[in-house]
């Protein structure tokens, strides 16, 4: 059987990219798939959150992973953390990792126009890291969105050249994956790019947003004055909100209002309204489950400390093996 590997940085609540992105694809393959999924805490460290946040936001993933459908009797749920055995790897894997690569990321580009009094060694070396995740437990498909497709280039890059370095068949090389025909991107409410924390609350619909709040944050979508040519081209803030009508509402209400657009005859409220309500059901059956399921402090503990035992059991044989192709034996 495969092995599937994929996580998400504890940085909050998730929004609807990560769900279309990365976990509603975690969902259905764990029924196919040997599954490993973690709360990536460590790379959440490249942005310096407080102890306290970085502790509420894992567990935050966690709630919303179980309240997504992840069964931790079919897959592994684990943080990141709790698998030393990934930060060794991370240490050799940096010894054949290049800075000239590392800088021409585009993931890092962006990070360092965004916040450039934060360019740290660490989010440098964030696709090291990443590759490492997914290089333990020798997976071959890796659940992610668009963004993270380059990371998945890099993961194979570097495994590649391990196996030649070391002149062994080892790592095996990994695929982003979705079961869509094409890799995700979800855009977010403010007229430009994707759904993302970084763009601000307004922007994203997390799964825990109340009815009221996602109606509220899609009423105030950017839009613009309206089509006044038929078949006009959408300009991006209106293509935005279709494109997020297409992943959450059916084909039938899509293509009503795309026919109201070419003809000039849509009327943005109500486009707005649709798309709204179709969220708030898109989102109901995680939402109603993260409060009983967050309540349940006995529970989430245990979620935790299986997924450690089992994570740890991999990433230690792999670790072992690594150690031996490298010469790090002892006399
Ligand atoms: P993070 O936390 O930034 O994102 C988690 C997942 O959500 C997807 N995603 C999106 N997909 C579509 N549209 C969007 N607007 C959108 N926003 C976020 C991301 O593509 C990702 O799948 N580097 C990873 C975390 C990670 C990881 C790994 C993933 C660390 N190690 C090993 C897979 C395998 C990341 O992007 O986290």
């Amino acid at each position: 059987m495969e092995t599937v590997v994929s996580g998400i940085r504890s940085t909050g609540k998730l929004h609807l990219g990560n769900y279309y992105g990365a976990l509603s694809n975690f969902v259905k393959m764990q029924e196919e798939y040997n599954c490993f999924f973690f709360i990536a805490d460590l790379h959440s460290l490249t942005t310096h959150p407080t102890p306290g946040d970085l502790s509420r936001t894992v567990r935050q993933v966690v709630v919303e992973y179980l309240a997504a459908g992840i069964d931790p009797e079919k897959s592994t749920i684990y943080v990141q953390s709790d698998v030393p055995q990934v930060a060794e790897l991370y240490l050799y894997m940096n010894m054949n990792a290049y800075l000239g690569e590392l800088e021409r990321a585009t993931a890092f580009k962006d990070k360092v126009r965004a916040n450039p009094d934060n360019v740290n060694a660490g989010l440098l070396t964030y696709p090291v890291l990443m590759a490492c995740d997914i290089l333990i437990h020798h997976a071959t498909k890796v659940p992610v969105g668009k963004d993270q497709e380059q990371h998945l280039e890099m993961t194979r890059t570097f495994g590649n050249r391990f196996n030649r370095l070391y002149q062994v068949d080892y790592f095996k090389e990994s695929f982003a994956f979705s079961y869509s025909d094409k890799l995700v991107k979800i855009p977010g409410l403010d007229g430009q790019g994707k759904m993302g924390k970084s763009n601000g609350d307004a922007s994203c619909i997390y799964l825990s947003d109340s009815p009221e709040v996602i109606r509220k944050k899609v009423m105030r979508a950017v839009s613009d004055s309206g089509p006044t040519e038929p078949n006009q081209a959408k300009p991006e803030s209106i293509q935005n909100l279709f494109d997020l009508m297409k992943v959450v509402s059916s084909e039938d209400t899509y293509s009503h209002f795309d026919d109201l657009y070419n003809n000039c005859a849509i009327r943005y409220g109500d486009f707005k309204k649709q798309l709204a309500e179709d969220m708030v059901l898109a989102t109901e059956p995680v939402r109603s489950r993260i409060e009983a399921i967050s309540a349940d402090d006995a529970y989430l503990s245990k979620v935790i400390k299986l997924g450690a035992e089992k994570a740890a059991a991999s990433a230690d044989r792999t670790i072992k093996e690594v150690r031996e192709i490298i010469g790090l034996k002892k006399i």
